[in-house]
């Protein structure tokens, strides 16, 4: 299993869904940097799951505990070792080793790679609580881009068929801020009214449903990526598709621009305050794998949750037969309200790797 990532900030990952605690050790922080332990558990809180009934009730408290690499509060420069221990896990609703294969979950997949040793209690390595030291490290990494005038806001751009206001064309960003405070981080009062209405009709459905996070990056100067391979859609869309149930990537205009003509889809050059911008922002802020100044804009597609409270067809492993599976146990309707700081934490961390990366150049 690949649990680890970066050169420049080094990012390991461990843990499963019902083991006793999740976590990371990462390497890259400088030292001295004081921790603000307000913001990393309000990430965490974001992310965390029974906060209303538009979330599953597993209730997880998220709280980090620094094994290593801080002291008195502030980084020692030395590894970090954080891990968040678990409670609440009821693994008699997930019977006894994988036999009924959940359909869109890994069980099967797992099975295969891992040749059977896997954890499967309640998704394992796959689940979404994996996420919680993703956004613990994605914390840390935006304390240190905010350091550096870097600001990252992401909203639910969609769920179902209803759409939130474009976040790229928000002036005002107090209205973004917001957003980091709210159960639904939507912009618009109707369409956040009508997401709600979305997720419940789904829930009582015994079903569920998916979305569109999207996500504006304001601050990152010209010149980060590293084309071909560390350009600026490469390391991010690598660190989005790993999380758990993100199925599409795209930045700026995205797949609309394969609909236009060059003269529409181009970005016109001109100069704001001294410095050079573009008039559009249709290819997200990111010119041949490098940004060039302006926002990043970067969309990322969640599929509707897996776990399902209807009949579903599928197969049993052991007895090797067709067979029907209902998923009882507490699980999202719709995972978008607690990926947003998954989004902003992927952000994070992927331009903190290529910012130490372009650094590291100066240097050299
Ligand atoms: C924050 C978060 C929470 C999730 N919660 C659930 C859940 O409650 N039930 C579920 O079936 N899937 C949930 N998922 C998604 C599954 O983990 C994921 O769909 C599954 O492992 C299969 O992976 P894939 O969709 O990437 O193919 C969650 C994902 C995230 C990011």
């Amino acid at each position: 299993m690949s649990s680890v990532f970066g050169q420049y900030l080094r990012l390991s990952l461990f843990g499963q869904s019902h083991g006793p605690a999740v976590g990371l050790t990462m390497d890259g922080l400088p030292a001295g940097m004081l921790i603000d332990t307000e913001a990393l558990a309000l990430a965490l809180s974001r992310r965390a799951p029974g906060r209303s009934p538009l979330s599953t009730a597993r209730q997880e408290t998220d709280e980090v505990e620094f094994l290593s690499g801080v002291l008195n509060g502030r980084t020692t420069g030395q590894p970090i070792c954080a891990v968040i221990r678990s409670a609440g896990m009821h693994s008699q609703d997930y019977g006894q080793g994988v036999d009924v294969l959940r359909p869109s979950h890994a069980d099967y997949t797992g099975h295969v790679r891992y040749f059977g040793f896997e954890d499967w209690r309640g998704g394992g390595s796959f689940s979404g609580r994996l996420t919680a030291p993703l956004v613990t490290c994605g914390a840390l990494c935006a304390q240190w881009l905010e350091a550096r005038g870097v600001r990252i806001w992401a909203h639910i751009a969609r769920l179902g068929d209803c759409r939130d206001e474009d976040i790229a064309a928000v002036e005002d960003t107090d209205r973004l801020a917001v957003l980091k405070r709210k159960q639904l981080p939507v912009l618009s009062g109707a369409a956040e009214q009508a997401m709600e209405a979305a997720i419940l009709t789904a829930r009582a459905d015994g079903d569920s449903v998916g979305g569109v996070i999207a996500c504006r990056v304001d601050g990152v100067p010209a010149g980060l990526g590293a084309p071909f391979f560390d350009s600026v859609e490469s390391v991010l869309s690598h660190l989005l598709f790993s999380v758990p149930a993100v199925k599409g990537v795209s930045f700026g205009a995205g797949f609309d621009l394969a609909a236009l003509r060059g003269s529409q889809a181009n970005d016109a050059f001109v100069i704001r305050d001294g410095q050079i911008r573009t008039e559009t922002n249709r290819a997200g802020g990111i010119n041949g794998g490098i940004t060039n100044g302006m926002p990043i804009l970067v969309q990322c597609a969640f599929r509707p949750t897996p776990s399902i409270a209807k009949a579903q067809r599928t197969v049993s492993l052991k007895d090797m037969r067709e067979t029907e599976t209902e998923i009882h146990g507490r699980h999202d309707p719709c995972i978008l309200p607690r990926a947003a700081v998954v989004v902003e934490a992927m952000c994070a961390i992927g331009l903190m790797e290529l910012w130490k990366e372009r650094e590291a150049c100066l240097k050299a």
